[in-house]
């Protein structure tokens, strides 16, 4: 990035002010977006999926934002590998579908042909000093957090040591490593991705714009309401590791370490899961031995966002296409032993989120044709958008450096 643009966005950063909304420049201006794409997307852990996608050799799925395109695959020796999805002779895209099955991965273009741990295997009529073992596909690093599948693009990408040492036991009570993934939705939205990530990260919208939503989650209530329900919460269930309580985010995550989060929110009117009504929609999760009217928020790294139900558990990302869209991904994951039409039904599981997600992405779309007004100022934020406040705060301290 030129000396020019680095100064453009210095000035932005500076002439923001704490408390506010982002200046409009921040949603708009293509030198904005890039930065972010190299200081953040490229930097940080993004959740591409779970390894109940890929569960046989030569399974597959893509991940994909922005430019980049990433191929997940179970090789032949049983491992989660991924590789940048473009073909070493000439660039081409070489997996076309989003998921599938290959013994191996040949280039659309010119057949060369790749294993899935990315060794190019085969090209044909290549000069005598051609070497094959230097044109193998490029590496990504690949982390498994219990099933979880975690990629980062970066040469030196935080670690996750602490993260896991601290959410071992959560990962285990709820089963991670055993859910299988029942559903996934992707909702295509015509706004800038920070729109769409700071609404999804503050409650102030709840109560005016999901109904179905802040009739079982205490969240949407006002602060004190909110707090006081759970702090009895709390209290009540006292030293259950459902209960702990981290907070190792943005400013508060350790040098070179994985930002993360954990918490365990209560339910209203008696709920038990996301649903309508609150009614169980799936057999309880992990070694769960009863609903407790609770659900615990997840955030692993600056993007990747899971609510944990008891009988279910949805993981969120929101990925940019380009400055002014994104896509927002719901994938909904229940135990693995659990047998779709008699254990569950896909409408009842995923009633709540998609009318939710819905109803995000329509005022999204409104904040995003606000935002775009010549009229258009940084307006003052609320105290239920405090987590939003300190997400631009990292933001912000992120983009400057
Ligand atoms: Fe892939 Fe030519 S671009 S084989
Ligand atoms: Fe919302």
């Amino acid at each position: 990035m030129t000396r020019l643009k680095l100064d453009k966005i210095t000035q932005y950063i500076a002439a923001q002010r704490p408390g506010y909304s982002l200046a409009q420049a921040f949603y708009k201006d293509v030198d904005v977006y890039q930065a972010e794409i190299e200081h953040i997307f490229l930097k940080h852990w993004l959740y591409a999926g779970h390894a109940s996608q890929i569960p046989l050799a030569g399974d597959y799925f893509t991940f994909d934002f922005d430019t980049e395109s990433v191929i997940i695959a179970r090789t032949a020796s049983g491992d989660v590998k991924a590789h940048m999805n473009v073909c070493r002779h000439r660039g081409s895209k070489i997996c076309l579908e989003p998921s599938g099955s290959q013994k191996s991965l040949t280039c659309p273009y010119h057949a060369w042909n790749y294993n899935l741990d990315g060794q190019l295997i085969s090209a044909r009529n290549m000069p005598d000093d051609f070497d094959r073992s230097q044109n193998g596909l490029h590496k990504v690093n690949v982390a498994l957090l219990h099933g979880l599948i975690f990629v980062c693009l970066s040469k030196e990408p935080p670690s996750l040591s602490a993260l896991q040492n601290e959410l071992d036991e959560v990962f285990e009570l709820f089963g991670f490593n055993n859910m299988k993934l029942a559903e996934k939705k992707s909702y295509r939205i015509p706004a800038n991705w920070k729109l769409a990530v700071e609404n999804y990260q503050e409650c102030y919208h709840c109560a005016p714009s999901h109904p179905e939503f802040a009739q079982i989650h205490a969240m949407a209530k006002p602060p004190k309401v909110f707090q006081m329900a759970k702090s009895d919460f709390a209290q009540a269930n006292q030293g259950q590791p459902k209960f702990k309580q981290l907070n190792r985010y943005f400013d508060l995550a350790e040098v070179g370490q994985e930002g993360y989060q954990y918490d365990r929110n209560p339910l209203l009117r008696n709920a038990l899961s996301g649903s309508a009504g609150g009614k169980p929609v799936a057999p309880l999760l992990g070694s769960i031995q009863e609903y407790d009217g609770g659900a615990s928020e997840l955030m692993i790294g600056p993007l990747s966002y899971f609510l944990i139900y008891d009988d279910h558990m949805l993981g969120y990302r929101f990925l940019p296409n380009s400055v002014d869209e994104c896509i927002c991904d719901v994938s909904w994951y229940v135990n693995e032993s659990a047998v779709q039409g008699k254990d569950y039904q896909l409408e009842q599981l995923t009633w709540l989120w998609d009318v939710t997600t819905q109803a995000d992405k329509k005022i999204i779309m409104n904040n995003q044709k606000g935002v775009d007004s010549r009229y258009y100022q940084p307006g003052r934020l609320s105290e239920m958008e405090h987590f939003q406040q300190s997400f631009l705060t990292w933001y912000l301290k992120t983009l400057a450096e």
